[in-house]
Parts: structure tokens; C-alpha cells; sequence
């Protein structure tokens, strides 16, 4: 895992924003995983002004969303369709033919979730997956102890999550309890994953993900058997690393072939 420390979370989402862009140039069939939550709000903004400034033409790009509450309508204001919708989606010009987010509402949720990653084989798979952490050490819904292995599925949410999520809620009892998610599994297939995670509340889940075994009670750990996996964070969610220091000198020290 590449683990790039920034001093604070403009900067980590302006290099993000900056792979992201690369490849949408290079390829602009490129097909994205997008996360929701706090953490890709800013790479987010970012994507929006080279929209708007400088014309980052996203007609062509595939999405594909990492997770939804079941039982939300897609119109609820705090469904990760509304999210999408009005944190990046209605602001760039991505077609709404190519946007896949898993169906909260689906009357047959496994049939739906098979079909969910059938459209991720059929896209020819994830170039760049966007992925926040969980204080508990998800990614994705995949909550401690999900199989390392899973797929797109549903997954009952911990408390610990569900209370951490409360604030887009009328309270943490209005917080579904079930979601669908792709897996770990799904996670992995992706060809580069990007991590972003800020602040002193994700030090701890941050260096049990990076320094810690590869266990699934803390399922992001799982992205150090990823072949391309880069860890994006901020001093404060840096802060719990041992290596730290070893980190800013690799890359600081990258060669200029290397750089982003
Ligand atoms: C959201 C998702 C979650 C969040 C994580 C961190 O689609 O999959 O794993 O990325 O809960 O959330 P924030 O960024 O709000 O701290």
C-alpha cells in the first residue's frame, strides 16, 4: 500500500482529484467507484471545477456507487442517490444511463446485488475505486468481520456506524439498520483503489488498516494484499503510524516518472 500523508484534507483530495483526472483524459471511458460520506466531498468539489473550468468531459465515464441504505428511496434526503445527485452528479455532465448505485428499494435484494456486479463485469470492472473508512475499520458497508472474499450483498450496520451516520438522520433510530454493499471481494477486483480518511477520529482505524494484520475485524486491512491500493490521509489520521516518518520520505523521494 502507498501511504501518502498531506498536511490537511485540501490537499489529499487535490492529489486524488488529480489521478482521478489523468485517467478520465487517458481514457475517457474510464469506469469510477465513488464512495459518500464526509471524506470525498472536497475531491468531489475538485472534479466539478475541472468540469466546469476546464472542460473534464465525464459523458463517456461509467459510475458505479460502493453502497445504499435499504429501504431509503432514492429521493430520501440522506440516500446515497440524493448524495451523488446533488454532491457530483447533477453539477458534471455524466450521463444518468451510466450511473449504477445499488437499489435500496429492490424487492429481491440478491437477485439485485448478482446483477449489481454483473454491470460492474460487464463495464469491463473499476479502474479507480474512491473508498472513506469507517472508525470501525469498514469500507464500503463492510463491517468487522465481513469475509474477505464477499461480494455485492446486504449487511446489517454496527452501532458504532449507525451512530457515527445519525447526523444526516433525524436521529440515530432513523438510521437503517440494513444496507447493500459491494464486498470485499468486489472491492479488490477494482485496478486502484484510493483511500481518503482525515481527521484525529480516523488516526486509530487508520493504523490498524495500514500497520495492523489483515484481519476481517478490520476490513480495510485487506487493501495491503491490493496490488495498487493508496492511502490518502491527512497529519491527523496519520497520527497513530509508526512509519510515518518513513512514508513522507518515500514519498517525497519518489522518482519524477513516479509522481502524480
Ligand atoms: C460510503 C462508505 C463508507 C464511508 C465511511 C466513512 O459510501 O462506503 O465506507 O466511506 O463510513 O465515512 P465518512 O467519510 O463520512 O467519515
Amino acid at each position: 500500500m502507498e501511504i501518502i500523508i498531506q498536511p490537511d484534507s485540501f490537499e489529499s483530495s487535490y492529489l486524488a482529484a488529480r489521478i482521478i483526472v489523468r485517467l478520465v483524459r487517458a481514457k475517457p471511458q474510464a469506469v469510477l467507484g465513488f464512495a459518500t460520506g464526509q471524506s470525498p466531498l472536497q475531491l468531489y468539489q475538485f472534479l466539478i471545477k475541472m468540469h466546469k473550468n476546464e472542460g473534464l468531459d465525464f459523458s463517456q465515464v461509467t459510475a458505479f456507487n460502493l453502497d445504499e441504505y435499504v429501504g431509503l428511496d432514492p429521493s430520501h434526503p440522506a440516500s446515497y442517490h440524493s448524495y451523488m445527485r446533488d454532491n457530483l452528479f447533477r453539477q458534471i455532465n455524466i450521463r444518468k444511463d451510466r450511473v449504477n448505485i445499488p437499489d435500496g428499494l429492490a424487492s429481491d435484494i440478491p437477485a439485485s446485488c448478482h446483477t449489481y456486479e454483473d454491470r460492474i463485469h460487464a463495464s469491463g470492472g473499476i479502474d479507480i475505486q474512491i473508498l472513506g473508512i469507517g472508525t470501525d475499520g469498514h469500507i464500503g458497508f463492510n463491517e468487522p468481520s465481513s469475509s474477505l472474499a464477499s461480494r455485492t450483498r446486504i449487511k446489517t450496520l454496527t452501532a458504532q456506524t449507525r451512530r457515527d451516520n445519525a447526523a444526516l438522520f433525524s436521529g440515530e433510530a432513523a438510521v437503517p439498520h440494513h444496507v447493500i454493499t459491494m464486498g470485499l471481494g468486489t472491492i479488490m477486483d477494482c485496478r486502484m483503489c484510493l483511500l481518503l480518511a482525515f481527521g484525529k477520529k480516523k488516526a486509530l482505524a487508520i493504523a490498524q488498516a495500514v500497520e495492523g494484520p489483515v484481519t476481517a475485524m478490520v476490513p480495510a486491512s485487506i487493501l495491503q494484499m491490493h496490488p495498487h491500493a493508496i492511502c490518502m490521509i491527512d497529519e491527523e489520521a496519520a497520527s497513530g503510524l509508526q512509519r510515518a516518518f518513513y512514508y513522507r520520505w518515500v514519498y517525497d523521494n519518489k522518482p519524477d516518472w513516479q509522481k502524480y
